[in-house]
């Protein structure tokens, strides 16, 4: 039986970190055993705002060895860069088309990044949402993981699944938006200011967990974490969301549960905590460091992995995009 196709898309951007690592990673490594899944590292959405080039190519090639390092497996899932397969760029303009200028102009993001990059307001930016349909609607998708910042963009991709499909015959698998069940309180928040959550682009590094802090920074980074003065270890983000953080780390590194782990630590102090806290993620980390060092010093095999990854990717996006040409009349 053909599973179902899972498409997820990973922008090269900023420092991966333990937030990711519990709010998607992950779930990812379950989806694999579960769905037909492509991992694709979406640099050609990356270039919408400004890059350094030889950066974004190292940064790319970190991104990949710390996903393979977390356990996403090449031999179970497609993992491969964007830029490699062109027919992501080609089904976009088929798509856009049939995009409508209000639409795009409607997108909360597209906004957003306008207002912050009043000296770059290109045309990529506009027209990014069109290049991520095509990247979810090129291999018959069905689920695609999504955080709410992205609602949005996936719901044009539908649009245009239906629209074309209307129009011409059914050429998409209209993609749905996948919500992983997370246990109960599996968000990651900043260290410091733990109202918001702990982000890879966050300017200050005493926010987060780095995926590659050494023992070191992570002692360092949590011994300043804030917490609170009624020195209580109780889970509860409205009144003490720092340490429900703490907690919340600790049982994703350890496994136990926030109510054991409320249980194991009745009468001890926020200290206390802090270390056995540092122990876990420390636990965590290092042998997924050791895994992540190995892999990205051969970048000869990174890039034949890459390749690969195009390779099958490519084999089934020729398959969508020819019947689109076909069904459009072009030759
Ligand atoms: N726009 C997504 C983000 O910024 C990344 C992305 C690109 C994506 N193409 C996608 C996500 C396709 C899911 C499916 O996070």
């Amino acid at each position: 039986m053909a599973r179902d196709i899972l498409f997820s898309g990973i922008q090269p951007s900023g420092q991966l970190n333990i937030g990711h690592y519990f709010g998607a990673v992950k779930n990812w490594l379950r989806m694999q055993e579960d769905f037909d899944c492509l991992f694709s590292l979406v640099n050609l959405h990356a270039i919408t705002v400004r890059q350094n080039p030889s950066e974004l190519r190292s940064r790319s090639l970190d991104f990949v060895a710390a996903y393979m390092a977390c356990g996403i497996d090449p031999e179970k899932s497609i993992i491969f860069a964007q830029s490699d397969v062109p027919e992501h760029s080609e089904l976009m303009w088929l798509l856009s088309c049939h995009t409508y200028m209000g639409e795009l102009e409607r997108m909360t993001q597209f906004k957003d990044k306008t207002a912050k990059n009043t000296d770059n307001i290109n045309l990529g930016l506009f027209s990014y949402p069109v290049l991520m349909a095509a990247d979810i609607l090129l291999y018959q998708t069905k689920a695609v993981p999504v955080g709410a910042d992205q609602k949005q963009h996936l719901e044009l991709a539908r649009d245009l699944a239906n629209r074309m499909n209307n129009r011409y015959g059914t050429l998409f698998t209209v993609p749905e938006p996948y919500i992983p069940s997370v246990e109960a309180g599996g968000r990651i928040m900043s260290l410091l200011e733990p109202e918001k959550k702990m982000s890879k682009s966050d300017d200050n590094a005493g926010n987060y967990i780095a995926l590659l802090d050494s023992p070191d920074v992570i002692r360092k980074k949590l011994k300043k974490a804030v917490t609170d003065t009624d020195n209580e270890i109780r889970y509860d983000r409205d009144t003490k969301a720092g340490v429900s953080n703490l907690l919340t780390l600790l049982s994703g590194a350890t496994g136990k549960s926030i109510s054991e782990l409320e249980v194991d630590y009745v009468g001890k102090g926020y200290g206390h905590l802090k270390v056995d806290t540092v122990e876990a993620i420390v636990a965590l980390l290092t042998p997924i460091q050791a895994e992540f060092a190995r892999l990205r010093n051969d970048e000869a095999e990174l890039q034949r992995i890459l390749k690969i990854g195009a390779d099958k990717a490519r084999f089934q996006a020729q398959a969508t995009l020819e019947k689109v040409k076909q069904a459009m009349g072009l030759l």
